[in-house]
């Protein structure tokens, strides 16, 4: 299947297709680019160890010569130590502006790799390649690119699209399960107020997706991609609408936080943001006990945690005033209005603070 993110809007070379297949003969889709002779894959450890032979093959017999740099596995690699280091590889190996950079990786390795792109010379060629289920579904559709500082993560970045995105399903065979929820918790947040079609599909194929069953994995792909890719073509900045695809993230960010990015992911944090989100979106009468119910019975069947961690809802509050979307004393929720709705609302803290406190 291939989707097209339409950016030709704001800049005409700015739209690019996305890719999704298993077993995608990745050599013939990046020929047509234009590419003439070299380019440089970035990756981590594992995905290196795992698919750089085989992808250096593909490659070398399409008449295209890689030359690989090779990250640490996890979020540490996105930090100006490892961009620095991607910068001399590319001014060693004399890399030119007509070269191209293929990010091969998770969420991580596409981040790190696409600023690399957009800031080196200027702005290279830039292709994604994903190959976390995360990554298929979120990271590498929409154009954020960036690096952490230790103040805080993604604090550093640009947008910047890649000339094509392509998903092999088949990466995802060596994934771990706990990696591959860590995604899937992304898709439940697409379905629950954007798609009532979708969550449906979930809640009816949870055994197959979670056993990574080739079709049932591409469909949500396909679903979660098209979805972004149709709220980025309208809101490529995230002045408005863009914001509803952090349903869940204000409480999740927060968590993520009091434990200082370490022992929870992403996924898992967001996932118990989204049951707060619909338990506050009920409390205000915009979605019923069973909506409610229903994330949270298939959050929890997917393994992913509903429970608020113990910290105090005073932390709770701090962590959450760090959010880009505070303004005073007050900040722009994403509630949901039954499934496959949503509705953007400010709350004071002070109302959120009271709530907290009856759930932890
Ligand atoms: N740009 C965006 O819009 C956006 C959106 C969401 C998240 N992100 C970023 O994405 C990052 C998280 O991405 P992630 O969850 O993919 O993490 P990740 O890139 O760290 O990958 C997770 C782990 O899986 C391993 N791995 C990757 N592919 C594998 C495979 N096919 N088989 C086996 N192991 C594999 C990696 O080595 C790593 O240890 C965060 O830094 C987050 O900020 C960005
Ligand atoms: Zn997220």
């Amino acid at each position: 299947m291939k989707i097209k993110v339409d950016l030709s809007h704001a800049s005409k070379d700015a739209s690019y297709d996305i890719l999704i297949d298993s077993n995608i003969p990745i050599g013939e889709f990046l020929k047509p680019l234009g590419i003439k002779k070299r380019v440089c894959i970035v990756t981590c450890t594992t995905v290196n160890n795992l698919y750089g032979s085989s992808i250096s093959n593909v490659l070398k017999s399409a008449g295209i010569e890689p030359f690989f740099i090779v990250l640490p596995d996890g979020e540490s690699a996105k930090s100006i130590k490892y961009l620095s280091y991607v910068y001399d590889e590319l001014i060693k190996n004399r890399f030119e502006r007509s070269d191209y950079i293929i990010a091969f990786g998770g969420g991580v390795i596409g981040d790190l790799a696409g600023y690399a792109s957009a800031s080196y010379l200027r702005g290279v060629n830039f292709v994604q390649i994903p190959t976390t289920l995360l990554s298929d579904v979120d990271s590498s559709v929409g154009g954020k690119t960036g690096i952490d500082h230790p103040a805080g993560k993604n604090l550093i970045g640009a947008f910047y699209q890649p000339k094509i995105v392509i998903i092999d399903v088949d990466f995802l065979n060596s994934l771990d399960n706990r990696e591959l929820i860590n995604g899937f918790a992304e898709v439940i947040k697409y379905g629950a107020v954007l798609d009532e079609d979708l969550f449906l599909y979930l809640e009816n194929n949870l055994a197959k997706i979670i056993s990574k069953d080739k079709q049932s994995l591409m469909h949500i792909i396909e679903r979660s991609c098209l979805l972004k890719a149709d709220i980025v073509n309208k809101d490529e900045r995230e002045g408005g609408i863009r914001s509803v695809l952090n349903f869940g993230h204000s409480l999740g960010h927060a968590i993520e936080t009091l434990y200082s990015y370490k022992t929870i992911k992403h996924g898992e944090a967001i996932s118990i943001g989204m049951v707060f989100a619909s338990k506050l979106s009920k409390e205000l009468n915009l979605c019923s006990l069973e909506t409610v119910n229903r994330l949270e019975t298939l959050i929890k069947n997917s393994g992913l945690p509903t429970e608020i961690p113990k910290f105090s809802p005073e932390e709770y509050v701090n962590a959450m005033k760090l959010d880009k979307k505070v303004e005073d004393e007050s900040i722009k929720f994403v509630l949901i209005n039954n499934i496959g709705n949503f509705k953007f609302k400010k709350l004071d803290f002070t109302f959120i603070r009271k709530f907290l406190e009856n759930l932890i």
